[in-house]
C-alpha cells in the first residue's frame, strides 16, 4: 500500500459493507457506495447512492405506535453490471469461484479499481477490470470502465448494464422495520438504445430524480424498459487474451437541482453531452488535483495515510459543489443511511477544519442552518420559549427529526428517545458562525445572517434560564448532554436532566459572544435588528446577567455532568467488562438487562470534557472567571481523571475528543485516544456501524487535531495563536491553511520549531501570536520560531 491508496485482496463477504463504506466514491452532490457492480441489494452486498439533502419522509407502525421518519434516500442505483456466458448464470462472487479479486481506492485520483478473475473451470477464467469515478469537476456525471478478458478461451459474454429504480433504504438492520421504499412512479425509457434513462420520484417530498446512462462499446447495444429498471444488453465476442471494453457514463439530476428545467431532460442532455472516458477521467483528476492542493497536508506514516483517507471522505461528502447547495453536515456522510443522513451537532467537528481550507463551504453549510432559523424559532415557541431551538436532528426543513422511538438490538425493546432534548446544538451553531467568521475574516456574515442566527440563539438560552433564589444562580434545567446515555434522573418521570455543564458553560458564552458582537456592529445594521427582533435595553441585561450567573455543579472537586451526577451509583466497569468484553453501548447492556444506564456514573462519551475541545485553558478559565467561578489547572486535571474513569467511549468522537483535551493538558495517554479516533472506521471500531456510513465528525476532527490541537491554533482577535503540544507520536508534520485571503499559509511543526510562511500576494501581513511573542508576518516571508525559547 502507499500512502495515496487503500487496499483490500481477498473476496470476503463478511467485510463487504465494511469495504462498500470506506470505498465510497462521491462529490458532495451524490455519493455512490463501493459495492460491486453485479451485486444486488442482498445481506452481503448494499449499493446505495445519495444526493446530498435529499429526504422523504414516510410514517410506519412500530411497536403498537404511528411513527414518523424523514430518510436521506436510496436514489436509483446506477452500477448494476452483469455478465455471463450464454445459457449460463450471471458470474457473482458467492456463486462462481472467484481466483483472485482485489480492490483499490486511489485517493489522489478520486477513482475506485477492481480485479476480479472469475474461474469459469477447465482452466478457463473471465478477468474482469473495471474503474469508476463519481465526477469531481461536474458534479452530475458518474462513470464506470470495465474492461473483460477471456482467459484461456474465446466465445461470447452477455452484458447487461441497467439502471435500477427498484431500490428501498434497507442499509441498516436496525430501521427495517420501519417503511424504507421512498420511492414511487418509476419510469424508463430511451429513443436509442445507446442511452436509456429512468425517472421517478419521492414519495411524499415529491422529489423528482431523473438519471440516464449512456453505454460505449463496440457491439450492438439493445435496450429493454422493464419499469422499474432501463436495461442495456450486448453480446461481446472475446478472443482469448484480448480485452473488451464497455464504458457506462450516467447522469444524475433531482429536481432541487438548479439551473435545469427538469431533472429527466437535465441528465439525458448532460449524458449526451458528456465526453468519453479518457476526458471524463482527465477533468475528474485536475478537480481532485485542486482539491489536494487547497487541503495540503503532509503527515508522516501511517497516521499520515489514514488521515489522507479521513480528508478524502471529508471532500467528498463536503466538496467545493457543496457551497451550491441548501445541505447541512451529514453525520454519516453521504456514505450509508445509519442516522438517516439527518444533520446533528456533529458540525462541530467538521466546520473548523473546513473554514481553514474551504470557507465558502462552511458558509454554505451555516447557510443551511440560517435558512432553518424561522423554524427554529417556531419551535421555541411552541415550547413556550423564546428565541431559536435548533433540531437535535435536522433534515429538509430544520423541523426535529430526532426519532420519537429507537430500537435496542440487545433487547429487541423499542423505546422511547429523549434525544431531542440535546438543546446544546444551537450553541454549536453559534460556535460555528464565530469561528468560521473569524477565520475567513467574514464580517459581512457576522453582521447579517450570522448575528441573526447567534442572536436568536443567544435569545432561547437566556429565556431557558430560570433564577433559582436559594441557589443565587440561573439554572438551565430538562435538557440531555452531549453524553447521551443520561436522559432522565433514576425514577423521573420525566426526561431530562438540569444544570448540564456543558450546556451551562457554552450557553454562557453565546450570550457574552451576542452582547460582544451587538457592541461592535455598525450602527445601521444594530439598528435593524433591534427593530426586527425586538431586542430592547431590558433584554440585553438580562443577557449579560444570565450569562455571569448561569450555574455550574461541582462535587467532589471536580466539575459535575450535570446536578446530582455525583450521587448516581458508581457502575462496577471490571464486572462489565469481563463479562461483557466490548461495553461501549453500555446503554444497550443495562437495558437488556432491565436496568438503565440513568442510574450510573457512566458516560457515553466527553460531556464536560468537551469545553476542553471547544475552548483553549486561558478561554476556559475566563469564561469561568465570568460566572465567577475560579478554574484552576488542578481542578480541570481531577476533571480530566474522573471522567476518563466513567466513559465508555459509546461514540467515536469521544476518542478524538479525550486525544485532544489529553494532549492539551500534555497527558502521556493523548496518543491512545487519538489512534481510536483515527482507527474509528477503518477498524470499525463501534463493531458494525461503518458498515452502515463513516463518521465524518470523527473524520474531520482528526484533521483538526493536527490542524488546530496540536498546533494550539486559534484564530481569534484577527491574529493567529499558535501554542504547539506535539505528541512525540506525531511531532513533525506540514500543512497549509487558507486564512483571511491568504491562500497556502504552510506551517512546519518539528518537535522544537514551528516554521510558517506566508505566500506572496498583495494581502495584509499576518499577526502571529505565541505564548511567549507576537510576530506579523508579511506576505513572502517566512518564519522559523524555536519554541520553549
Ligand atoms: C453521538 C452524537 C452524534 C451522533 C451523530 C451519536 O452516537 O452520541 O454525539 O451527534 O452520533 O454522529
Amino acid at each position: 500500500m502507499t500512502g495515496w491508496s487503500w487496499e483490500y485482496e481477498g473476496y470476503r463477504p463478511a467485510d463487504e459493507r465494511l469495504r462498500e463504506s470506506l470505498c465510497t466514491l462521491g462529490n458532495g452532490y451524490f455519493a455512490t457506495r463501493g459495492a460491486l457492480p453485479e451485486c444486488a441489494a442482498d445481506e452481503l452486498h448494499y449499493p446505495g447512492t445519495y444526493v446530498a439533502g435529499c429526504y422523504n419522509r414516510l410514517t410506519s407502525e412500530v411497536a403498537g405506535r404511528s411513527v414518523e421518519n424523514e430518510d436521506m434516500v436510496n436514489v436509483p442505483n446506477w452500477l448494476p453490471l452483469r455478465f455471463r456466458r450464454p445459457g449460463g448464470e450471471w458470474l457473482h462472487p458467492d456463486t462462481t469461484p472467484v481466483l483472485d479479486h482485489d480492490l483499490r481506492l486511489i485517493l489522489c485520483s478520486g477513482l475506485l479499481e477492481r480485479r476480479t478473475r472469475y474461474d469459469l473451470g477447465e482452466g478457463r477464467a473471465l478477468l474482469v477490470h473495471q474503474q469508476r469515478l463519481v465526477h469531481m469537476a461536474d458534479p452530475h456525471l458518474a462513470a464506470m470502465r470495465t474492461e473483460f478478458t477471456a482467459e484461456g478461451w474465446s466465445g461470447t459474454l452477455e452484458v447487461e448494464s441497467a439502471l435500477d429504480g427498484g431500490v428501498s433504504n434497507a442499509g441498516v438492520a436496525r430501521y427495517r422495520d420501519l417503511d424504507g421504499r421512498h420511492l414511487t412512479h418509476a419510469h424508463s425509457g430511451g429513443d436509442d438504445p445507446g442511452t436509456v434513462w429512468l425517472r421517478c420520484r419521492t414519495r411524499t417530498s415529491d422529489i423528482r430524480v431523473g438519471t440516464a446512462a449512456r453505454l460505449t462499446v463496440d457491439a450492438p447495444v439493445e435496450a429493454r424498459h422493464e419499469n422499474p429498471r432501463a436495461v442495456q444488453r450486448v453480446r461481446l465476442e472475446l478472443t482469448d487474451g484480448r480485452v473488451a471494453t464497455v464504458d457506462k457514463t450516467i447522469a444524475l439530476h433531482t429536481s432541487r437541482d438548479p439551473a435545469i428545467s427538469d431533472p429527466l431532460h437535465a441528465a439525458v442532455a448532460r449524458v449526451g453531452r458528456a465526453p468519453g472516458w479518457d476526458d471524463l477521467l482527465e477533468s475528474h483528476l485536475t478537480a481532485w488535483d485542486q482539491l489536494w492542493r487547497r487541503a495540503d497536508l503532509d503527515v508522516p506514516g501511517e497516521s499520515g495515510r489514514i488521515l489522507r483517507l479521513h480528508l478524502f471522505h471529508v471532500l467528498q461528502t463536503l466538496s467545493p459543489h457543496t457551497a451550491d447547495l441548501d445541505v447541512g453536515v451529514p453525520a454519516r456522510g453521504l456514505h450509508g443511511e445509519a442516522y438517516r443522513g439527518h444533520v446533528f451537532w456533529d458540525e462541530l467537528f467538521v466546520l473548523p477544519y473546513l473554514n481553514l481550507h474551504f470557507p465558502e463551504v462552511s458558509r454554505a453549510l451555516l447557510r443551511y442552518r440560517h435558512r432553518r432559523l424561522e423554524q427554529a424559532c417556531s419551535a421555541a415557541r411552541a415550547a413556550g420559549r423564546r428565541g431559536a431551538m435548533y433540531p437535535w436532528q435536522s433534515g429538509s426543513d430544520g423541523r426535529e427529526e430526532t426519532q420519537q422511538l429507537h430500537l435496542n438490538p440487545r433487547s429487541g425493546r423499542w423505546l422511547p428517545d429523549h434525544s431531542h432534548l440535546q438543546h446544546h446544538v444551537g450553541s454549536a451553531i453559534a460556535y460555528n458562525v464565530w469561528q468560521y467568521c473569524q477565520a475567513a475574516g467574514d464580517a459581512e456574515f457576522l453582521h447579517t445572517k450570522g448575528a441573526e442566527m447567534l442572536l436568536q440563539i443567544a435569545r432561547f438560552w437566556a429565556d431557558a434560564a430560570d433564577w433559582d433564589p436559594g441557589l443565587g444562580r440561573h439554572r438551565i434545567k430538562g435538557v440531555v448532554g452531549p453524553d447521551e446515555y443520561h436522559e432522565a434522573y433514576p425514577d423521573a418521570t420525566t426526561p431530562g436532566l438540569d444544570d448540564n455543564a456543558y450546556t451551562n458553560v457554552t450557553a454562557a458564552w453565546v450570550l457574552a459572544r451576542a452582547l460582544e458582537l451587538l457592541d461592535v456592529l455598525p450602527e445601521p445594521r444594530r439598528r435593524e435588528l433591534v427593530e426586527r427582533t425586538g431586542l430592547d435595553d431590558g433584554e440585553r441585561e438580562r443577557w449579560e446577567e444570565v450569562s455571569r450567573t448561569l450555574h455550574v455543579p461541582f462535587h467532589d472537586g471536580v466539575i459535575s455532568q450535570f446536578e446530582g451526577y455525583g450521587d448516581l451509583a458508581e457502575l462496577d466497569w471490571d464486572t462489565y467488562r469481563n463479562r461483557y468484553g466490548d461495553i461501549r453501548r453500555l446503554d444497550r447492556i443495562l437495558e437488556a438487562e432491565g436496568d438503565t444506564v440513568n442510574r450510573y456514573q457512566a458516560s457515553k462519551q466527553a460531556d464536560v470534557l468537551m469545553l476542553g475541545y471547544l475552548f483553549s485553558p486561558a478561554e476556559l478559565g475566563d469564561l469561568f472567571g465570568r460566572l465567577g467561578l475560579r478554574l484552576d489547572d488542578a481542578t480541570w486535571q481531577r476533571t480530566v481523571d474522573y471522567y476518563l474513569h466513567r466513559t465508555s467511549h459509546g461514540s467515536t468522537l469521544s476518542g478524538l475528543v479525550h486525544g485532544w483535551v489529553l494532549a492539551r493538558a500534555r497527558r502521556a495517554e493523548a496518543w491512545k485516544y487519538c489512534q481510536e479516533a483515527l482507527q474509528g472506521d477503518i477498524a470499525d471500531i463501534q463493531g458494525g456501524t461503518t458498515a452502515e456510513g463513516i463518521h465524518l465528525g470523527a473524520m474531520a476532527g482528526t484533521l483538526d487535531l493536527v490542524q488546530r490541537g496540536l498546533p494550539g491554533l486559534e484564530t481569534r482577535d484577527d491574529a493567529l495563536w499558535l501554542d504547539p503540544v506535539p505528541l512525540p507520536e506525531l511531532s513533525s508534520y506540514d500543512f497549509s491553511l487558507r486564512y483571511q485571503g491568504h491562500w497556502g499559509v504552510r506551517l512546519h511543526l518539528e518537535s522544537s520549531l514551528l516554521e510558517i510562511a506566508v505566500p506572496d500576494s498583495d494581502a495584509s501581513p499576518i499577526d502571529v501570536r505565541l505564548p511567549d511573542r507576537a510576530v506579523c508576518l508579511a506576505p513572502g516571508e517566512t518564519a522559523r520560531l524555536f519554541l520553549g525559547e
